[in-house]
């Protein structure tokens, strides 16, 4: 099958001036540092790293909630950067966001059936009763009964929370999901439902998904690919397969190594996570992972590590994967 290419994201940036007090002066925070990926037809891209790393602020640039202070983003070959405000409504429809946490994207105050036609009667034509047939039809797809179309939020589980909050964003036939830690709210066997849920609707809907989670176990069998950020910058990206069996990032092999459930962890050495994600006000010079990382050495201090490609393409910014001297390194300690 031929590869379709639906999202394409060059270089995005968001740096947000923040106050520092009276006296100071305004600082940046470079939430999302030049990110790049691209996305095709029924594929998920896993974000992957820490709180705080910009998964959440890329997310919200990736659906249009906030415009980048830099880089370019297309859909389907359109640059929705440069789009009017009418183009940008019809193309916003395509790209839809689901949250972590479902009570709180849920109005308490409306019933379900009000909150899946929501959506469908700010941006289409369609009749009340039309309306109401496709809400019925989404929550069938979505597990849900129709004796659930006249309750409230609050009268149901987390887990059926995030199947209406997986109906609404379907309701106006997206193409592509963002989902911003879908699961991570969940008990851990309501999680592998819901994963399972939203696998059976891409394949159903075509649907391509950009799955954020600070969890590498969520994603294992649901994406395609991984991409793994720090501190708003991408350090490792790979297919799922690679990043799991062959990590090369310190920092990704560190985050799997703190993931122990992992079914392919299981000849790996682990790797203690140290310390705590610097503050983006402040980010350490050259290779911003060097104070938590075992190989740092002065280069790491000094030089930013550039995101390249190893003959494979599976792409590192690392300079100690550069030099190869991590292998070596890591068989000794
Ligand atoms: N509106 C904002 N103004 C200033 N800083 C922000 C804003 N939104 C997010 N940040 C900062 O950007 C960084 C990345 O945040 P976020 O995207 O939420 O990360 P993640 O989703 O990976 O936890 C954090 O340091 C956060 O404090
Ligand atoms: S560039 Fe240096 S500090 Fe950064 S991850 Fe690689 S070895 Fe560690
Ligand atoms: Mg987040």
């Amino acid at each position: 099958m031929s590869q379709e290419l639906v999202l394409n994201a060059h270089n995005l940036k968001q740096h947000y001036q923040v106050k520092q007090g009276l006296f100071k002066p305004d600082a940046t925070v470079k939430a999302v540092d030049g990110v790049s990926f691209t996305l095709e037809k029924g594929k998920t891209l896993a974000v992957v790293g820490e709180s705080g790393c910009g998964k959440s602020t890329l997310g919200r640039m990736l659906t249009m909630i906030e415009t980048p202070t830099d880089g370019q983003l297309n859909f389907r070959g359109e640059d929705l950067l440069t789009l009017s405000k009418e183009q940008q409504k019809e193309l916003r429809q395509k790209i839809q966001i689901i949250f972590q946490n479902p009570y709180g994207s849920l109005n308490p105050r409306k019933k379900i059936g009000a909150i899946l036609e929501e959506p469908l009667v700010i941006n289409t034509k369609l009749s009340k009763a039309e309306r109401k047939a496709k809400a019925l039809e989404m929550m069938a797809k979505v597990g849900l009964k129709p004796e659930h179309y006249d309750r409230y939020p609050h009268m149901f589980s987390g887990g059926q929370r995030q199947r209406i909050a997986i109906a609404r964003g379907l309701m106006l036939d997206p193409e592509v999901i963002v989902a911003d830690e879908p699961v991570s709210a969940l008990d851990v066997s309501v999680q592998a439902q819901v994963l399972n849920l939203m696998m059976d609707l891409q394949q159903e809907f075509g649907l391509s998904y950009v799955f954020i989670s600070h969890d590498l176990s969520v994603v294992e069998h649901i994406a395609d690919e991984v991409m793994v950020m720090y501190l708003g910058k991408v350090v490792e990206h790979g297919t799922c397969e690679e990043v799991f069996t062959n990590p090369k990032h310190p920092y990704t092999q560190a985050l799997l190594s703190s993931t122990p459930q992992l079914s392919r962890d299981k000849r790996r050495q682990r790797i203690k996570l140290k310390g705590e994600l610097p503050s983006p006000l402040n980010p350490p010079s050259g290779c911003a992972f060097h104070g938590r990382c075992q190989y740092a050495n002065d280069r790491c201090r000094s030089e930013t590590p550039v995101l390249r490609s190893t003959n494979n393409g599976h792409l590192i910014a690392c300079h100690a994967v550069e030099e190869s001297r991590l292998d070596s390194l890591a068989g000794a300690a």
